[in-house]
């Protein structure tokens, strides 16, 4: 993908409809090939990691078709039990199938997904969680050989983190399983929950979801559902985000407010205006941003550490200081270099970041560091006296499907250039 050119200070009016949650149906997918059936999932994003999640359950045998936001899933055939480091590599969090595919084959094989742009992304409470439940896991050459005796046993399992991606392999590992598996400590995002929905669909018995305990009791087998993935809260913080940083209004439809309670009272701390009508959002924004107070991320219902960056763009042009805590990554501030750039006043001391506010930021070219980080670069772009160019954009790829067409149609200048 080329460049992003953004003329800045376009004050954005309009409206704009949320689509799927990426983390949603990424583990959906990988849920899918647990049902001896067709998997209908409607409010599919058009993402590159949605693309590369279809390559790797096609590469296990499966039939997937995707025609608009619907993906079709036939994993019927028998399936194989590995996944290519080429595939591997295309998604950090392709580590979600390695539940399912264990639990579907009897065993995997499967590269260590690596590290990201947010630091190294250890994977030892997945892997302990699923050796409690019998899976044999030998760690060699960059590989995970994996393979479980008959089926697998469910138990009780404590996560010293709740951590999004280990609920989830233990989720998938677990509704097949014999037995009970009691999670302890689980993840509570809305995705884990529409995880669960999704499984429920498909004859599993699942109570708790998205609360801290989380009880599995396994099934013989899954069968095919349809099921409509839930709207993605972190693109909806990106373009409430739009609005307020340019001194603007939208209208978000299609949304979930639920999933946002951390993160509304932030926005009308700095001074925003956010009305709410079922799955509809208002939100508008004062001439100039007050600064947040205070902004530390935390596991759900806490505030979501994808919206930092979010925030922080919006602070940087906040009258006043704010102070941010991210508490979930350890180094999840690579996009403050690239505000800097823009004239933004950061200062990062660990997990810490204080932005003191500035009256006006200056266009410059700009590199993109991770999904969110990229985002936030758009938002101060927008904000930003004069031209912004964007690059890296294959970031934003991965989890926004039409952010250039929907922020021009709300009046924002955004000229991709290849
Ligand atoms: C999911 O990542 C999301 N990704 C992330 O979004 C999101 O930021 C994160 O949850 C937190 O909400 C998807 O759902 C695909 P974690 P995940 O396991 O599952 C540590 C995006 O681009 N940890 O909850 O990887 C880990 O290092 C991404 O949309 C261990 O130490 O998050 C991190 O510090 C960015 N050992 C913390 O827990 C483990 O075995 C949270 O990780 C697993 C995690």
């Amino acid at each position: 993908m080329g460049r992003l050119v953004i003329q800045g200070e376009r004050r954005l009016d309009g409206e704009v409809h949320i689509h799927g949650a990426k983390n949603s149906a990424l583990p959906i997918l990988a849920a899918t090939l647990l049902a001896q059936g067709v998997c209908e999932l409607h409010n599919c994003p058009a993402l590159s990691d949605v693309r590369a999640a279809a390559a790797i359950l096609r590469h296990l045998g499966c039939r997937v078709e995707q025609h608009g936001t619907v993906v079709t899933v036939d994993a019927t055939a028998p399936c194989r039990g590995d996944i290519p480091d080429s595939l591997m590599r295309e998604m950090r969090s392709s580590i979600v199938f390695l539940g399912a595919i264990v639990a579907r084959t009897g065993g995997a094989e499967l590269s260590f997904p690596g590290g990201c742009e947010l630091g190294p992304r250890p994977i030892d409470l997945h892997l302990a969680a699923l050796r409690q439940m019998g899976v044999a896991i030998h760690e060699e050459g960059g590989k995970l050989h994996c393979t479980v005796n008959g089926r697998l046993v469910g138990c009780p399992i404590t996560l010293a983190f709740p951590s999004v991606g280990a609920t989830e392999n233990i989720v998938l590992a677990a509704v097949t399983a014999q037995g009970i598996t009691t999670v302890y400590n689980a993840a509570r995002e809305p995705e884990i929950v529409d995880l669960c929905e999704f499984l429920t669909a498909c004859g599993a018995r699942i109570r708790g979801a998205g609360e801290s305990t989380l009880v599995i009791e396994g099934v013989e087998a899954l069968h095919g559902c349809c099921h409509r993935v839930i709207p993605d809260r972190i693109e909806t913080v990106t373009y409430m985000g739009a609005a307020a940083i340019t001194g603007g209004s939208l209208l978000l439809r299609d949304v979930c407010p639920l999933h946002l309670q951390a993160v509304l009272p932030l926005f009308e701390e700095m001074g925003c205006r956010v009305s709410v009508r079922e799955q509809e959002l208002l939100v508008s924004a004062p001439q100039r941003l007050t600064r947040v107070k205070s902004v530390r991320t935390l596991p759900y219902p806490g505030f979501p550490t994808d919206a930092q960056a979010l925030l922080m763009a919006m602070a940087c042009v906040a009258k006043g200081t704010s102070v941010f805590v991210e508490t979930i990554f350890e180094s999840r501030y690579k996009h403050v270099g690239e505000l800097m750039r823009l004239g933004a006043r950061v200062k990062v001391e660990g997990r810490v970041a204080v932005v003191e506010g500035v009256a006006q930021l200056s266009g410059a070219p700009v590199e993109c560091t991770d999904l969110r980080g990229g985002a936030a670069l758009v938002l101060a772009g927008l904000a930003a006296q004069g031209t912004t160019v964007l690059s890296e954009l294959h970031h934003l790829e991965r989890g926004y499907e039409a952010i250039i067409k929907d922020l021009t149609a709300a009046g924002a200048s955004l000229i991709l250039e290849e």
